[in-house]
């Protein structure tokens, strides 16, 4: 199962290590839930990209988890920000990422966004028809237009995101007009942009967009400075899953790109994804209709893509490690919904109130999408390295929550 956690985890006697540290010392010291990043894993994933695209600009899918700690870090690695709200830009700015570094995305995207992308000097995604005017007008001035080729991701369907339908992009149509359009505003069209979809397991239906998105490119004579292939790559969360390696997914679409053009990639998950553990206490152990339960002191509210889109994880009890497993637990958060499991069936050694339960593969689209469902504060994350670790997000208090109370 460690194969699942970052590349720093061992068990040394019988407890889980991440970067050097105990993680009992974690959540002594910070609390439990704890999302826990481990450095070298971060910085491995960014190092591969680089690697396997030396001429690329890697922006990071920043939605994946917000954080100015590992935007820093990402960035002493080279690596810029994908951003898609004010927020998150204002987390890029923070980190010091210079705005050739940023890529400014949004579905719907406000006057205010607009501004702020033209002011950092960001690259702005053109999503819509109407995208144009509102961009020149806010003083923009390098763009990409959003293209949708038309495939279908295989993955959860709520993040399929190049289908027909979608809400995002414009079909090869409207995007030749948006061209067009642009070009007359003055606007820099620099080039084209597409993001298939996320937790992508398959090269199969990216390769068939990027064939689509030569042909658009054809059909205009038009050989773009730039083409943005997105994010996408999926991670690993159980032993069953299989993932192409960073190497093999980058290579593969790059062999379709046209000469001379140059790339952006967007990873977002596959960056940070592996690197977070997240840490909870066991509280309560019953049965209930043939069924164990363990509850945990997070859930929906700390990770609700169990919730969101079925996701699948496993865990280990992470101070009794190496103890093999006795039965099959149902770990269960402590929110007010009976959907509130986290992992159905865990096959774990039977968990005791007490025991640290560690989650391996949460470190994107976790936090992130978190919310303080039922007044619950979000948890804090460490990032841990070489036997240290160092508050990356502070715990949030019940007063901050009673804090936007009128
Ligand atoms: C436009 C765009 N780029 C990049 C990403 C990052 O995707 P992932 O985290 O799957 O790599 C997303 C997320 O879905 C996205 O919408």
């Amino acid at each position: 199962m460690l194969e699942l956690f970052p590349k720093s985890a061992r068990v040394e006697a019988g407890e889980l290590t991440i970067g050097g540290v105990p993680v009992s010392r974690l959540a002594d010291e910070f609390g439990t839930p704890l999302v826990v990043y481990d450095e070298a894993s971060v910085r491995a994933q960014a190092r591969a990209y680089r690697e396997a695209a030396p001429d690329a600009l890697v922006v990071y899918g920043t939605k994946a988890f917000a954080n100015v700690a590992i935007l820093r870090l990402l960035a002493e690695e080279g690596v810029g920000a994908d951003v898609s709200t004010l927020g998150e830009l204002a987390f890029a700015r923070a980190a010091g990422i210079a705005g050739d570094a940023i890529v400014f995305h949004g579905n719907n995207k406000s006057v205010e966004e607009l501004r702020a992308a033209a002011e950092a000097g960001a690259l702005v995604v053109l999503d819509a028809p109407s995208e144009v005017d509102a961009a020149a007008e806010a003083g923009v001035r390098r763009v990409l237009v959003r293209l949708t080729p038309g495939v279908e991701a295989v993955t959860h369907a709520a993040i399929r995101t190049a289908h027909e339908g979608t809400k995002f992009g414009l079909s090869p149509e409207a995007a030749r007009a948006v061209v067009e359009r642009a070009r007359e505003r003055g606007l820099d069209v620099e080039g084209v942009h597409m993001h298939v979809g996320s937790q992508l397991t398959r090269i199969e239906e990216s390769v068939l967009a990027v064939e689509r998105l030569r042909h658009f490119l054809e059909e205009l004579d038009w050989t773009p400075q730039t083409i943005d292939l997105g994010g996408g790559l999926g991670i690993r969360y159980t032993r069953e899953d299989e993932v192409p390696s960073v190497a093999d997914w980058v290579g593969a679409l790059l062999r379709e790109l046209p000469a001379g053009v140059r790339p952006i990639l967007e990873p977002g998950r596959s960056l940070v994804g592996r690197a977070g553990v997240t840490l909870y206490r066991v509280g309560v152990v019953k049965e209930s209709g043939g069924v164990t339960y363990a509850a945990i002191d997070g859930g929906m509210s700390d990770n609700p893509r169990p919730q969101l889109y079925g996701a699948r994880y496993e865990a280990l009890l992470a101070t009794r490690a190496e103890e093999l497993p006795t039965g099959v637990y149902r770990i269960a958060g402590k929110h007010c919904e009976t959907g509130d499991v986290l992992i159905d069936a865990a096959e774990l050694p039977e968990p005791r109130p007490g025991d640290l339960l560690a989650v391996p593969a949460t470190g994107a689209y976790t936090l992130a999408l978190g919310s303080t469902y039922n007044g619950v504060p979000r948890p804090a994350a460490v990032l841990v390295a070489d036997g240290e670790a160092r508050l990356i997000r502070r715990r949030e208090s019940v007063d901050e929550l009673l804090r936007f109370e009128t």
